[in-house]
């Protein structure tokens, strides 16, 4: 029941990263070039937030999940399920990186005025958003596997 509850927590923040990550990426695509910037500034901070909220409670959960599965396999984990648990805790770490970018671009945007359409930071906090979605479903398709594989 407890093991549930966590892998469905750890699932479900996975799920809130991509979708948050690939939202930020469409909305401000589809947005006029002109206004993206205004739209950017408005919108990346409560973006960034709740990619927080994710990336804080996957750790968390996902060693609450590692628990688990180690004490069901008597604390001896196949070499292929650390490999993968390493991959994922390298890719947990570039989407931290890229996060802690995107909030410094984003406050960078806030504060000062924009350069509209040329600001070079509406496509860098894109490009970013983009990054952190790529590699949230890269991590989640390992996770899938370490399911299945344990
Ligand atoms: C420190 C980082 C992480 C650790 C220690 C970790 C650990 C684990 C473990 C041990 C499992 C297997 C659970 C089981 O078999 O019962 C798992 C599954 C999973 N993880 Fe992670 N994880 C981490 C990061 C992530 C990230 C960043 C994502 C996605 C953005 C993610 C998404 C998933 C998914 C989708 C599953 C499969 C659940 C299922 O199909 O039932 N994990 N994780």
């Amino acid at each position: 029941m407890l093991r549930t509850a966590f892998l469905w927590i750890h699932v479900s923040c996975g799920a809130l990263w991509i979708v948050v990550s690939l939202s930020f990426v469409l909305a401000a695509g589809a947005t006029a070039e002109h206004e993206r910037a205004s739209f950017a500034a408005r919108v990346a901070e409560r973006f960034n937030r709740l990619n927080l909220i994710a990336i804080a409670l996957l750790p968390l959960s996902g060693i609450a999940n590692l628990g688990f599965v180690a004490r069901a396999h008597h604390y001896r984990l196949p070499a292929a399920f650390v490999e993968v648990l390493g991959a994922k805790l390298a890719l947990l770490c570039m989407m931290a990186g890229a996060l802690a970018i995107a909030w410094s671009v984003t406050g960078a945007l806030a504060k000062e005025q924009s350069r509209g359409a040329a600001d070079p930071r509406v496509p860098r906090l894109l490009w970013l958003y983009g990054a952190m979605a790529l590699l949230g479903a890269a991590a989640l398709m390992l996770g899938v596997w370490l399911a299945g594989s344990a």
